[in-house]
This record gives structure tokens, sequence and C-alpha cells, in this order.
């Protein structure tokens, strides 16, 4: 069902089905994009779960792009490629906005943290001039923080307000971890407070 809630950043996505080369490449041969048509957002929270190689990744790095978020992840700000992998899924997703526009936005992209961090360190340096970057995210190279602390300075710092998130993060041992940033971030339910909108995507 398409959301008809109108102050949603994004209500729903549609899949231009017409003008797919072919539903026997990859990834329109995949059986979740195959059987797409649309795909409606909860106004405060979506989750994307299925089994590992299901295609949530694929999905939601689509939705990112045609959003305008970078494909390796970071803000709307960041134009990074350490590798391309990204398909061409983007190019025949419709976004269907709201009314609302976020005031900014983040696409944690697990996957290539790694690389987000090491651009946050090159823009730095490329830029010595005015605040530096790495400010932002608490101060300290995401480099010399743990992956878990890395990951909270990200949530902390960027998960909040009037912001539309993409999270592609998967929860595997990790639940513990997400509970305390919802927690810090929302009050009691990752649902529960603020602006802010979160789609993500967990394997198992
Ligand atoms: N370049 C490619 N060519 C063909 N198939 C690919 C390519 N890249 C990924 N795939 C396949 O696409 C499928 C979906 O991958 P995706 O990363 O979206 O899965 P996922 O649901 O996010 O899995 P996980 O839970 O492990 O993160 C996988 O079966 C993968 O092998
Ligand atoms: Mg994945």
């Amino acid at each position: 069902m398409k959301s008809s809630n109108l102050e949603q950043y994004i209500r729903y996505i549609e899949l231009d089905r017409d003008n797919v080369p072919s539903f026997s490449e990859y990834p329109f041969n995949l059986p979740a994009i195959r059987e797409l048509r649309s795909l409606s957002f909860h106004p405060k929270v979506t989750f994307i779960i299925g089994e590992n190689g299901s295609g949530k990744s694929t999905v939601l790095e689509a939705i990112a792009v045609a959003y305008g978020f970078n494909a390796e992840g970071g803000t709307k700000n960041f134009n990074f490629t350490s590798r391309a992998t990204q398909t061409d899924l983007h190019n025949y997703l419709r976004v269907v906005k709201g009314t609302k526009m976020p005031r900014n936005g983040f696409f944690l992209r697990a996957e290539s943290f790694y690389n987000f961090a090491s651009n946050v360190d090159d823009l730095d340096r490329e830029m010595p001039f005015g605040p530096p970057l790495i400010e932002t995210y608490v101060g300290r190279s995401l480099h010399e923080q743990s992956h878990g602390e890395s990951f909270f300075a990200v949530f902390l710092n960027k998960f909040s307000g009037s912001i539309r998130n993409f999270m592609d993060w998967n929860p595997w041992r990790r639940l513990k971890q997400i509970r305390f940033a919802f927690r810090q971030i929302y009050g009691h339910h990752p649902a529960g407070h603020g602006k802010s909108r979160t789609f993500g995507t967990g394997g198992y």
C-alpha cells in the first residue's frame, strides 16, 4: 500500500518496470527486484529484513543513490568511489517524496565505512582551512576509534534532527549496540522521538 502521509520525506518508491532492460540480468533478476513494483516507507522507521544475498543492500543502495547520496555512503556532500560496484537500478527507481524536506541525511553503509572514514581524513588533509570535517564526528579520526566507537560517533552526531537516514548495517551480534544507539537518539523506541527518519536493512 502506498503511503499517503504527505509529511514523510519519502513516501514510497516505484520501479519503472516498463523501461527495465531485462529481468533476466543482474540486478533485475534478483527475486526481490523481479517482483518489485512499489515499496512504501513507514512514517518512522522502515526495515528490510531478509536472508544473506537476498538483495537488501542492492535495493537500499539504489534508493540512496536515487535520493542523491553517494553510493559508498556519507552525507550528500560526499563523492568518493573506492570501487565502482553500484548497479544502475537507481536509474529505474522513482522516489516519491512528501512535502517536507529534510535538513540533512546520512547513508551509513557498513561495507564501505572504512573508505568513508579515510575520505573524511583525506578531505581534512586536502583542505587545511576552516573547521576540520572530523569535528562533526567527535573530533578524532574515525580510524583512531574502535569499530563500535566510530559507528557511535556517526550515530550520535549525524542521526538526529530533521534528517533522512539510510542504514545498511547487518545487526548480527550487534543488537545491544543498536538498542543503545537508538535509545541515545530517539529515547526509548527507535520510532519514538524527534523528526529523523530511518530506513535500514538487516540480514541474518
Ligand atoms: N556484480 C554482481 N553481479 C552479479 N551478482 C551480484 C553482483 N553483486 C552482488 N551480486 C549478488 O546479488 C545478490 C544480492 O546481494 P546483496 O548484497 O544485495 O545482498 P544482501 O541481502 O544485502 O545480503 P547480506 O545480508 O549478506 O548483506 C547476492 O546474491 C550477490 O551474490
Ligand atoms: Mg547487505
